[in-house]
């Protein structure tokens, strides 16, 4: 690991910065507004991948914490958790024979969409004498995981109620496809309203009560409240924000915790730089909405554009009024998908100004299993 340094000014590049006071603000707003509407906040670990930041999320009032693979949930147990979600398909039986591990340690919900998955998680839980809650998954229109809504859902809540060592616990969504709340993120924002309101009228009429109905990304955050009968929200993003939260409209620049330091290597072509971070430092991820494709912003540079990465090298376009970097400047760039740049470093650094207060681990970079 790099060894520590007392500023941020005298670390080498490229160095994830997380800047503990906007952190703290995000951390701070979010917990305030689940609060202010009565919603359970389970945050998805899998933007900062901590332990010690997710043991913050709890702290703040979060009722347990999401993950996506077994790997994660292993990792999480030293925030020591009081329930794990696993919001992924969990299938295999290594997989659920370490999840029965986990679960011994925590209490644990699994979300699934298949009869597959659940038979298999009813078969391990059944063989380690562990019971396991289950949220069934609805496709709610991103049209990734999840079942549809009305027979099939219905159908696979029957086959959970059957099987042993299983606890339906309610449903989970998530809805990815709302990417920005403009004016058809709006429009879609009220067929999800719809669409849950419907779903849980069905379940009703089946005589099923959810107790947990779970969804929320970033992007929809601050409208979770508007989602009648949604009791639980998981967003991950929100404790640090990047270009693609900003695109979104849930943050603006100021909101950005993190951002990734970088060393100026070339300037030889003029009108551009080179930095000394591509796509094995930043990941290699678009914006998700807008026009331009800049894989990043420049923070002392925002007319920069960011506009091509090798694996070590990052091209700066200098935008105009040009301003003119020398080799060996540094500069800040803020990602676009920070869970991803995240997972790309080995530990980053928690700084107040130029102090370096924080230095952790990524514990959970590359728990791909
Ligand atoms: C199932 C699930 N829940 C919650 C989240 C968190 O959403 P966001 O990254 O917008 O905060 C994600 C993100 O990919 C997800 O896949």
């Amino acid at each position: 690991m790099t060894p520590l340094a007392a500023r941020a000014s005298e670390l080498d590049t490229p160095a994830l910065l997380i800047d503990l006071d906007i952190m703290e603000r995000n951390l701070g707003r979010v917990a305030g507004y689940a609060q202010e509407h009565g919603l359970r906040l389970r945050p998805h670990t899998k933007t900062h991948k901590i332990p010690a930041l997710a043991r913050r999320q709890l702290d703040l009032g979060a009722v347990g914490l999401t993950v996506a693979k077994v790997g994660e949930a292993e990792v999480m147990l030293d925030a020591a958790p009081p329930d794990l979600l696993v919001a992924y398909p969990t299938i295999g039986a290594r997989k659920l024979e370490r999840l029965m591990q986990v679960a011994r340690k925590t209490q644990v919900t699994v979300a699934l969409d298949s009869l597959t998955a659940a038979q298999q998680l009813s078969d391990a839980s059944r063989s380690h004498q562990i019971e396991i809650g289950v949220l069934t998954e609805v496709d709610v229109g991103l049209g990734r995981v999840g079942v549809a809504p009305g027979r099939d859902l219905l159908d696979l809540i029957e086959a959970v109620e059957r099987l042993p060592n299983l606890r339906w616990e309610g449903i989970a969504f998530y809805p990815g496809q709302i990417k920005k709340l403009d004016g058809e993120g709006e429009r879609e924002l009220e067929k999800l309203a719809h669409v849950i309101e419907a779903m849980l009228q069905d379940l009703g009429r089946a005589g099923f009560k959810a107790r947990i109905v779970s969804g929320g990304s970033t992007p929809t955050l601050f409208h979770s409240h508007r989602l009648e009968g949604v009791t639980e929200i998981r967003p991950g993003t929100y404790i640090f924000n990047d270009c693609n939260t900003v695109l979104s409209g849930a943050a603006d620049w100021q909101d950005c915790a993190a951002s990734i330091l970088v060393t100026v290597v070339s300037t030889a072509k003029k009108g551009q730089m080179i930095v000394d971070g591509g796509s094995k430092t930043f990941s290699s991820d678009r914006p998700t909405a807008g026009e331009e494709v800049s894989f990043g912003r420049v923070v002392e540079a925002p007319e920069a554009v960011f506009t091509k990465m090798n694996e070590e090298h990052g091209f700066i376009a200098l935008g105009e009024p040009r301003k003119n970097f020398e080799v060996g400047d540094r500069v800040r760039i803020i990602p676009n998908h920070i869970c991803v740049a995240m997972n790309l470093h080995e530990c980053v650094y928690g700084i107040r100004g130029d102090v370096v207060e924080q230095v952790w681990r990524v514990e959970g970079r590359g728990k791909l299993q």
